[in-house]
């Protein structure tokens, strides 16, 4: 198990000042910037599309996590690479041929993930793991920051490390919702990689503290 990554989710931030805001918590020391797209048809909220994405690119070296929360994802892959994605994610609900959705992404030159909803179960991406770089668990149901983390989604965070391990894959394990100082250490202990955070990095105005106190976390 390698060093461990702090995914900034930038649904929390000031969209009115987007640019200034990637470069804050570029400086603050995260690793990754998360991008959660939404298309108020998988889930009841709309956020942002490519155009943002390439804003996004332009004022980062970071890698982009781009996390589409969006229905039929294989018309928008594209897109979404050509904007500036390093890794494009998608949810296991929202595709009906989710190899070739995953074959697609990796096709265009982009890292896959494969996304799962809180009540969807792990074997849904069991038959794909040797096809995917990285699996996201949802930790709370997609479509708004801020929301209570869901804990018996634990119990997938521990199954899937033993099947990472077991198998020896070079695959990354993310969660996204809920991830603060107070959940965080259960989260490591679990056997997470990647920590998206949004509400927990950009509340308040120091966000070296906030990606501090974070960060600080995953050495236990
Ligand atoms: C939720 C998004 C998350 C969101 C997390 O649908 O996918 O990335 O920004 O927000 P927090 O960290 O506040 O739970
Ligand atoms: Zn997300």
């Amino acid at each position: 198990n390698g060093r461990r990554l702090l995914s900034a989710s930038i649904l929390s931030a000031d969209f009115g000042r987007l640019a200034e805001e990637v470069r804050a918590v570029e400086a603050a020391g995260t690793d990754w910037i998360h991008v959660d797209v939404m298309d108020g048809h998988f889930v009841p909220n709309i956020t942002i599309g490519p155009d943002v994405v390439r804003a996004v690119r332009r004022a980062t070296g970071l890698p982009l996590d781009v996390h589409l929360m969006i229905a039929e994802p294989d018309r928008y892959l594209q897109d979404f690479a050509d904007a500036g994605a390093d890794w494009l994610g998608v949810h296991v609900e929202a595709c009906v041929h989710l190899h070739r959705t995953v074959q697609r992404i990796r096709e265009l030159g982009k890292k896959a993930s494969v996304s799962l909803n809180p009540a969807t179960p792990l074997c849904w991406v069991e038959p794909i793991l040797e096809d995917v770089d990285m699996v996201l668990l949802m930790t709370v149901n997609p479509g708004f920051g801020g929301q209570k983390f869901i804990r018996s989604v634990l119990d997938k965070v521990r199954t899937l490390r033993r099947w990472i391990d077991e198998r020896d894959l070079p695959v990354l394990l993310q969660v996204d919702g809920g991830v603060n100082t107070d959940t965080v250490d259960e989260l490591v202990e679990a056997g997470v990689d990647v920590f998206v955070a949004g509400s927990a990095v950009f509340r308040g105005d120091d966000y070296k503290a906030t990606v501090g106190a974070l960060k600080s976390r995953f050495r236990s």
